[in-house]
C-alpha cells in the first residue's frame, strides 16, 4: 500500500523523462520509498519523522573529493530526514540523506568519513559524482556530539551503544536504508545502485569498519590512512612522551625539526632524484645514521603558534565540519622563545627510539611506528615560561584515549607520566585491543563477504605520516593477504589480493594531505578510478597522483603498487616500480609482546 507513491512516481518516470525534483522531494514519497518494518531486521522506520525539501543551487560538495578539488559546481538536490528505532528499544537514530534532482542521478549511492571521533555529518559528498549521500547522529547526536564526548556516562560506566554505533554499526546502517530508498525515491525499482565508501584518517577506519562488517553492502570503498588498529594507534600517540620521559630529555621543538629536515634532505636522493621528497623512506631507514646530525647547528625564531589537537595537516582532508570542531576542542596555543644551537646526542637518541617503536622490558617489539623521516609532531613539548626550559606535553590524543577508553575516567588528557613505563604502555594496548576488539579494533582479516560479493577496495596512506604510521597499513594489507590468502605462494596470493584490494603508499605525504617538508605527489581522482573499476571494469595497475607545489608542481606521478616501489631514473621524470626484498621486510613486523595475533 506504501508502495502506491513511489509506483506513480515510476509511471512518471516510465512516461516522462523529466521527472523533476519537485515531483519526487516531497515527504510522501520519502515515506512510501522507506523500506517496510521487517524487511531489513531490526531496523523499524518512522514515517512520521520524514523531512523533505529541495535544496537548489548548493554550493557545498562535503565530500573528498570536493574538499580536494575546492569545484565551485553547484547542485540541486532533496535534502531528507528520517528516523528510525532499534526493534523494542525504544532508541532514536536520524539519517540525514541527501537525493539528486532525477536528470543528475546516476544511480550511486556515497558515503563519507568523518575524522577525528566523529563520523561525517554531510550528507551532500556524493553529489559531484550523481550519487546519493547520507549521514548518520548515530544515536547518540553524533551532528553535534563527537563520540569520545559521549563514551562514558560517568566515571566506569561506558557507552556501549554510543560505541559500536560509532565502531561500525551506524554507517552500515545508515547505509542499509539509503540503498533502497534512493531505489524507491527515483521509481528504480530493481536497478543496481553502486554504492561506495570514501574517508581518511578515522574516515579510513570506518571504510575498514564497513568492508569488514557491511561487505556486501558496498562496491568500491576508498580508505586513506585508517585508524585502525585502534587501542595501538591511540597509546601510540602517547609514546613519544614516554620515550623523553624515560630518556629525561625534552627537545626543543627546532631541535626535532632540524633532525626531520637533515634527514629529508640526506635520504632524499636514495630513490634516484633529488626533488625534497623522501620517496623510499624504506632505503633512508636502512641506509641513513641519524647521528649523522648530532652537531649540525639549528635556529628558529621566536613564534606564536596554533597546533591541531590531533596532529592532524592543516590541509586535512576529512571534512570541514568535524575539522573545524577538533580544532575549536583541541587547539592549543603557544609561544616559543628563539631556539638556537646544535643538535644533540641526547635528541638524536629520542628521536630513533620513536622511530624504532614501543617495545616492552623483555626487548620484545610491541608495535611499529612512523617512518623514518616523517615529522615528530608527538614529540613537541611545551615551553615553560616559569622554569624557562622545556616541559612533557602529552598529546591529547593519546592521553584522551587512556583517561576514558583505559582508565574509564572522565578526564580530558593525562595529567603526567609519573610510573608510566614502556610495559604500562603496552598493558593499555593489550587492554584497549581486548576490551574494544569487536567495537573500535577494526582490524578484522578476513573479508571475505566483501571480495566474494565484488566489492573494490582502494587503500592508501602517506609513507610520511606522522600521526597514523604508514607501516600500520601496510601490516594490515600483510594480515589480509596471508588470512585470506595464506595457502597460495606469494605469487598467487598478491595476484589473487590484486584483483580486489590494491594498497598504494604516497611518497611524501604527511597525515590525509600532502606535506609541507616534502612536495610530493598526492592522489586526487580516487574517486574517478574507483567508478572506472566497479562500473567499467577498468582495473588500476597504478595510482594517479599530482604534485601540487615545489619545483615539481603539476607533475602526474601514477604511483606504485605495493609491494613494488619506486626507483627515479636519475633526475629525470620517470621512475620504474621495482621489487626490493630488504625494503618489504624492513616494512614488516611481528609483535610478540602481544601473545593475541596483531592483524
Ligand atoms: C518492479 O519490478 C517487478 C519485476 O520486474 C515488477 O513486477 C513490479 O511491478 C515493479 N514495481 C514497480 C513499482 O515498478
Ligand atoms: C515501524 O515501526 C515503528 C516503531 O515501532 C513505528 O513507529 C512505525 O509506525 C512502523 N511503521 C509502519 C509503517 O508501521
Ligand atoms: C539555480 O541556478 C540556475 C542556473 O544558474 C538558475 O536558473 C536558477 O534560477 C537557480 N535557482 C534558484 C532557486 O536559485
Ligand atoms: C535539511 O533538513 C533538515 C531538517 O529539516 C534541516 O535541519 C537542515 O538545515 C536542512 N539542510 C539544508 C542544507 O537545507
Ligand atoms: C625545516 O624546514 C622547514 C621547511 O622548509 C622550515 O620551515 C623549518 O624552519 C626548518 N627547520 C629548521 C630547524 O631549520
Ligand atoms: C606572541 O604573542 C604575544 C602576546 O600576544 C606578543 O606579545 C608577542 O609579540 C608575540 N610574539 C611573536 C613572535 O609574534
Ligand atoms: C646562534 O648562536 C651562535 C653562537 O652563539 C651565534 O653566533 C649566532 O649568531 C646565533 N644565531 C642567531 C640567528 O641568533
Ligand atoms: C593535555 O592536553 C591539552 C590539550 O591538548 C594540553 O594543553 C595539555 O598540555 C596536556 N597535558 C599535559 C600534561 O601534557
Ligand atoms: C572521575 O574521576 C576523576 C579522577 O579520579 C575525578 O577527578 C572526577 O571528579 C570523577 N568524576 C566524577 C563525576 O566523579
Ligand atoms: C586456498 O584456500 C581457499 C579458501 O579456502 C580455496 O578457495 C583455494 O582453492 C585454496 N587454494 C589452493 C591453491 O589450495
Ligand atoms: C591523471 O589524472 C588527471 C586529472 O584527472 C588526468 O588529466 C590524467 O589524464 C590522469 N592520468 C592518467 C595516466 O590516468
Ligand atoms: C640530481 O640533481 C641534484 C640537484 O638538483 C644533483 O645534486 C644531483 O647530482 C643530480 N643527480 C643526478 C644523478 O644527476
Amino acid at each position: 500500500m506504501r508502495r502506491s507513491c513511489g509506483a506513480a512516481v515510476a509511471a512518471l518516470a516510465a512516461s516522462s523523462s523529466a521527472v523533476s525534483i519537485t515531483d519526487v522531494c516531497t515527504t510522501s514519497n520519502v515515506q512510501a520509498a522507506l523500506p517496510a518494518n521487517g524487511t531489513l531486521v531490526g531496523i523499524d522506520m518512522i514515517p512520521s519523522s520524514v523531512t523533505a525539501s529541495v535544496v537548489y543551487n548548493a554550493t557545498t560538495g562535503g565530500g573528498m573529493g570536493g574538499a580536494t578539488s575546492g569545484s565551485s559546481a553547484s547542485y540541486t538536490y532533496c535534502n531528507v530526514t528520517v528516523a528510525y528505532t532499534h526493534t523494542g528499544k525504544g532508541d532514536k537514530v536520524v539519517l540525514l540523506y541527501a537525493l539528486p534532482q532525477p536528470s543528475d542521478f546516476k544511480n550511486r549511492f556515497y558515503v563519507a568519513g568523518g575524522g577525528g571521533f566523529s563520523l561525517s555529518s554531510s550528507a551532500t559528498g556524493g553529489l559531484e559524482y550523481g550519487a546519493a549521500g547520507g549521514a548518520t547522529d548515530a544515536g547518540y547526536d553524533a551532528f553535534s556530539n563527537s563520540y569520545d564526548e559521549v563514551v562514558l556516562y560517568g566515571n566506569g560506566s561506558i557507552n556501549w551503544d554510543a560505541t559500536y554505533m560509532f565502531g561500525y554499526q551506524a554507517l552500515g546502517e545508515m547505509t542499509k536504508v539509503g540503498k533502497p530508498l534512493a531505489q524507491a525515491f527515483y521509481g528504480l525499482n530493481d536497478t543496481k545502485i553502486y554504492t561506495y565508501f570514501e574517508g581518511c584518517s578515522d574516515g579510513g577506519r570506518e571504510g575498514m569498519s564497513q568492508v569488514q562488517r557491511f561487505g556486501e553492502e558496498y562496491d568500491g570503498a576508498i580508505t586513506g590512512a585508517p585508524a585502525f588498529r585502534f587501542a595501538q594507534q591511540q597509546v601510540h600517540h602517547v609514546f613519544s612522551s614516554a620515550v623523553e620521559v624515560t630518556q629525561d630529555y625534552y627537545p626543543p621543538p627546532c631541535e626535532i625539526s632540524k633532525i626531520v629536515n637533515a634527514t629529508i634532505a640526506a635520504c632524499d636522493p636514495l630513490d634516484g632524484r633529488t626533488d625534497g621528497v623522501v620517496s623510499r623512506t624504506d632505503l633512508c631507514m636502512l641506509n641513513f645514521d641519524l647521528k649523522s646530525v648530532i652537531g649540525e647547528p639549528y635556529y628558529c625564531a621566536a613564534e606564536n603558534s596554533t597546533s591541531l589537537g590531533f596532529g592532524f595537516n592543516k590541509r586535512s582532508a576529512a571534512n570541514k565540519h568535524s575539522l573545524r570542531r577538533r580544532q575549536a576542542q583541541g587547539s592549543t596555543t603557544s609561544s616559543q622563545p628563539a631556539q638556537n644551537g646544535t643538535v644533540s646526542a641526547k635528541a638524536v637518541a629520542v628521536a630513533q627510539a620513536i622511530y624504532d617503536g614501543l617495545h616492552n622490558s623483555a626487548g620484545e617489539r610491541a608495535y611499529l611506528s612512523w617512518q623514518i623521516a616523517s615529522e615528530l609532531g608527538d614529540a613537541s613539548p611545551t615551553y615553560s615560561t616559569d622554569t624557562n626550559s622545556w616541559e612533557l606535553s602529552i598529546p591529547s590524543t593519546g592521553g584522551e584515549y587512556v583517561t576514558k577508553f583505559i582508565q574509564l575516567l572522565d578526564l580530558d588528557n593525562l595529567s603526567d607520566l609519573d610510573g608510566v613505563t614502556y610495559d604500562t604502555l603496552v598493558e593499555w594496548m593489550q587492554t584497549g585491543m581486548v576490551r574494544y576488539m569487536d567495537s573500535l579494533q577494526t582490524t578484522l582479516p578476513d573479508l571475505t563477504p566483501f571480495q566474494a560479493s565484488g566489492g573494490k577496495l582502494l587503500h592508501y596512506h602517506g609513507e610520511s605520516d606522522s600521526s597514523i604510521p604508514a607501516a600500520s597499513s601496510v601490516h594490515y594489507w600483510q594480515s589480509v593477504r596471508s588470512v585470506m590468502y595464506g595457502n597460495l605462494t606469494d605469487e598467487a596470493a598478491l595476484e589473487s589480493l590484486q584483483d580486489w584490494y590494491q594498497f598504494y603508499l604516497v611518497p611524501g605525504a604527511g597525515h590525509c594531505g600532502a606535506n609541507q617538508l616534502q612536495p610530493g605527489p598526492y592522489p586526487q581522482t580516487n574517486m574517478d578510478v574507483m567508478i572506472d573499476w566497479v562500473e567499467n571494469g577498468v582495473k588500476p595497475t597504478r595510482l594517479n597522483a599530482t604534485v601540487s607545489s615545489g619545483s615539481y608542481a603539476g607533475e602526474t606521478q601514477m604511483l606504485c603498487q605495493w609491494p613494488t616501489r619506486p626507483l627515479w631514473q636519475g633526475n629525470s621524470s620517470s621512475f620504474d616500480c621495482v621489487d626490493d626484498q630488504a625494503s618489504i621486510d624492513s616494512w614488516t613486523y611481528t609483535f610478540p609482546a602481544f601473545k593475541l595475533p596483531v592483524y
